[in-house]
């Protein structure tokens, strides 16, 4: 029905626009990020190098009382300290190890976090008993690697909003002849429709005036029979038509279900009641249950006896003679619930999803069936706002259930015409 296709229509435009949009944005903070990375890993990398050289070079060959910015050194000689007079940093120099590099000849690098701050510490021997401690704060270095992450940061977020907007238009650009190609299809199938309208008309006319002279002359029974079943197949193809326009009509009302009020019980029992003979000639037992009052809901009726029709039908293919169906209705929870269950060949429960797709068609099924029968049912049911749902065991029957949102309370039975009261 064209009432579910302009749903799933809609659903299709705004995922492939949702997807463009975030593959854009994925793109864009992916290359943020990366070449972000990259800048800050080069960044550290030649930091720290920077850092090391300065130490080993103050360790090597300075002097305590000029040491290079951020850095201090500390010179143990023959048991005397030298910090060069200078205000040195809490916590150094590190006593023990300039002692044990006096003691054992051996270098001793450390990496610090203290005051707040990073230091790294070079401790090694000079000439003689002559022990240099080096030591370097890291501090602006790591201010500025805290302005390269926030300046990314800043970055990314614009990059974000940037892909957002990109997608948007991007997503826009790329997915409008989508957009129209899925509306023109639908303009085609109401524009159709609605040509189709009046030559279907005057074929009706027709097949109703031939009837009528029919009964009037005097004509074969078999006959007068035929050109009954002609006029009111034409009919039926004139339903199929006018249902085609209102769901498109319908389609383009956005709140809730629209359409006149149903009642679904006098619809399935009328449905059943068109398929006893065929049950009856394979020896089915047919039954109804439904409660006394009307089972309403607001839709389409041509289309929902389409959708009981097409139930009744698979059951009665599928239910081998002796059999029996069983149609139930009621309503719960605000819904009213449809069930028809056979005792017939049934189907494994795995498949049971599966058979509401296009042209699936069960194992052995015939070859002039399409299998398009549960499909074309369930978007009729979306299209009222509803759910359908299949289970069965192989060679223990199979049950279908509709459920299809009641109409408001207010909605009344009146002359065999039904009104409403919804809002
Ligand atoms: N009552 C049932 N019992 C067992 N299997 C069923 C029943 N109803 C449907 N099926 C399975 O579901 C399949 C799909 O049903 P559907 O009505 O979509 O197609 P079809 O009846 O094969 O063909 P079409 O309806 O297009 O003429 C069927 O081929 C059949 O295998
Ligand atoms: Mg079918």
């Amino acid at each position: 029905m064209s009432r579910s296709w302009a749903e799933a229509e809609r659903a299709v435009v705004r995922r492939a626009r949702l997807r463009v949009s975030v593959l854009v944005a994925l793109a864009i903070t992916l290359l943020v990020a990366f070449v972000g990375g990259i800048a800050y890993l080069v960044m550290s990398h030649a930091q720290e190098a920077q850092a090391k050289r300065e130490l080993w070079y103050n360790a090597t060959f300075g002097a305590p009382s000029t040491p290079p910015g951020c850095t201090w050194l500390f010179i143990l000689d023959d048991g005397e300290l030298d910090d060069g007079l200078l205000q040195t940093p809490l916590g150094f120099p590190l006593h023990e190890d300039m002692h044990e590099v006096l003691a054992s000849g051996e270098t001793i690098k450390r990496d610090l976090e203290l005051n707040g701050t990073r230091y790294l510490v070079l401790t090694q021997r000079g000439e003689g008993d002559r022990v240099a401690q080096a030591v370097f704060d890291m501090r602006y270095q790591l201010a500025d690697r805290r302005h390269l992450l926030l300046a990314l940061a800043i970055a990314e977020l614009g990059g974000l909003l940037a892909a957002a907007v990109l997608g948007l238009c991007v997503g826009r650009g790329t997915v409008a002849p989508l957009a129209e190609a899925l509306a023109r299809q639908r303009r085609f199938v109401t524009d159709a429709s609605h040509e189709l309208r009046t030559p279907i008309a005057r074929a009706y006319t027709r097949a109703q005036v031939l009837a009528r002279r029919a009964r009037a002359a005097d004509l074969p029974d078999d006959h007068r029979d035929s050109l009954d079943q002609l006029a009111s197949t034409i009919r039926g193809l004139g339903e199929v038509v006018d249902d085609l326009l209102l769901s498109a009509r319908l389609s383009r009302q956005s709140e809730g279900p629209a359409g006149r009020p149903v009642d679904l019980a006098s619809v399935a029992e009328a449905a059943v009641e068109t398929e006893e003979d065929r049950a009856a000639e394979r020896r089915i037992t047919l039954t109804v249950e439904r409660p006394a009052g009307p089972l309403v809901v607001v839709g389409v009726e041509t289309a929902l006896r389409r959708a009981v029709d097409e139930l009744l039908a698979n059951a009665v293919r599928h239910t081998p003679e002796g059999g029996r169906i069983d149609v139930r209705l009621g309503s719960r929870d605000g819904q009213v619930e449809l069930t028809v269950a056979d005792t017939g060949e049934g189907f494994d429960q795995v498949e049971a999803a599966r058979l509401f797709d296009r042209f699936h068609r069960g194992p052995g099924a015939p070859e002039r069936r399409f299998g398009l029968g549960l499909a074309l049912l369930r978007e009729i049911v979306t299209g009222h706002g509803g759910t359908v749902e299949a289970s069965g065991h192989p060679g223990e029957g199979a049950r279908f259930t509709l459920r299809l949102p009641a109409a408001a309370t207010s909605t009344t039975v009146a002359d065999g015409a039904l009104t409403t009261g919804r809002r």
